[in-house]
C-alpha cells in the first residue's frame, strides 16, 4: 500500500512541477505575505491542483498545505504539501525550486517526494524502502571530517531580526569547504540524501518544508536530529541533517556557537 501512495505522490508532484515550470517561463508577478515573504499565483495554482488530486484519490486523508488550501481529518493519514518550495528564487527567475509532498501515518512520515522540474529530478523515499533519485538508489556521502565537507543552510523570510543563524553560518563557513544557501530547504535535504552536500541545518522550518526531506536523508543512511542532538521533529525550532559520520563534530560546533563563544567584535578594516 505504501508503494502506491508513493507512486501517486510522484505522479502529482510531476504534474505540479510541470505547472510550475510553465509559470516560471512566463515570469509571473509576486505579492507579499508579510514584510519579505513572497507568494505568487504559481504557489496557489500548484497547491489547488495538488489538493484536488489528493482529495479525489484519498478523501479520508487530512492535508496540511502551506497556502492554506488543506483540511483536517479525523483519520490517521495526513499529507504535508509545499506547492512551491523556493518561492523567492522562483519570483526572481532563479531556477532553484521544487514541489514536495509527504505522507504521515499516526505521526510518522511514511513516504515523501521532492521534484525539481528544472533538472527533472524526482527524489522519492519510503520508510524502510530506501531513497531514490529518478529511480536509482541514493546514499549520503562518506565524508568523515567537517573540514572536508560542503554544507548548506537557509534563512527564513519571517521574523528575520530574531534569527541567530548568521552566527552558525559564520563559523561553518570558517571550518568547511563552504556553506551553500540555495533558497529551497527541500532541495537542500534531497542533496544531503544523495551526497551532493554533507549536512544541512536551519531554524524555523515548517513541517511541509522538511517532512519529505528528513525521511529522504534517513532512508539514504544519514542522521537527523535537532541542533542539540535531540530528536528531529516536524515544525521543531531547528533541525540538522547529515551523513551521520560528521554529526557529532557538527553538534559540537553548534554547541559552541549556542554558548556564545564566537561572538567577537568586528575587526576594523
Ligand atoms: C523557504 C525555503 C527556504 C528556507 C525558508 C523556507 P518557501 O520555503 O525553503 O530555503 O530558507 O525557511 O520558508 O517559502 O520558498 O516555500
Ligand atoms: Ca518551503
Ligand atoms: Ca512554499
Amino acid at each position: 500500500m505504501i508503494r502506491s501512495y508513493l507512486e501517486t505522490a510522484q505522479e502529482i508532484a510531476r504534474e505540479a512541477g510541470a505547472l510550475l515550470a510553465h509559470q516560471f517561463e512566463r515570469r509571473v508577478g509576486f505579492e507579499l505575505k508579510g514584510d519579505y515573504d513572497l507568494v505568487t499565483e504559481a504557489d496557489r495554482a500548484s497547491e489547488k491542483m495538488i489538493v484536488e488530486r489528493l482529495r479525489s484519490y484519498f478523501p479520508g486523508h487530512g492535508i496540511v498545505a502551506e497556502e492554506g488550501g488543506g483540511h483536517e481529518s479525523s483519520g490517521e493519514y495526513r499529507w504535508y504539501v509545499d506547492p512551491l518550495d523556493g518561492t523567492t528564487n522562483f519570483a526572481h527567475g532563479y531556477p532553484m525550486f521544487n514541489v514536495t509532498l509527504a505522507l504521515e501515518r499516526a505521526g510518522e512520515t511514511i513516504c515523501g517526494v521532492i521534484f525539481d522540474p528544472v533538472r527533472q529530478e524526482m527524489f522519492a523515499a519510503e520508510r524502510g524502502g530506501g531513497a531514490f533519485l529518478n529511480h536509482r538508489r541514493i546514499q549520503v556521502s562518506k565524508t568523515g571530517r567537517l573540514a572536508d565537507t560542503l554544507v548548506a543552510t537557509g534563512f527564513p523570510s519571517r521574523k528575520r531580526h530574531l534569527n541567530i543563524n548568521v552566527h552558525f553560518y559564520h563559523q561553518l563557513a570558517m571550518v568547511t569547504h563552504g556553506v551553500r544557501r540555495c533558497g529551497s530547504a527541500a532541495l537542500d535535504l534531497a542533496y544531503v540524501a544523495c551526497g551532493r552536500l554533507d549536512a544541512f541545518w536551519e531554524f524555523g522550518l515548517n513541517p511541509w518544508d522538511m517532512a519529505a526531506g528528513l525521511l529522504m536523508v534517513e532512508e539514504a543512511g544519514g542522521r537527523i536530529s535537532d541542533m542539540h542532538g535531540g530528536p528531529a521533529t516536524l515544525g521543531g525550532v531547528h533541525v540538522a541533517a547529515g551523513n551521520g559520520r560528521i554529526h557529532q563534530e557538527l553538534l559540537g560546533l553548534f554547541a559552541e556557537v549556542f554558548s556564545g563563544k564566537y561572538r567577537v567584535p568586528l575587526p576594523q578594516i
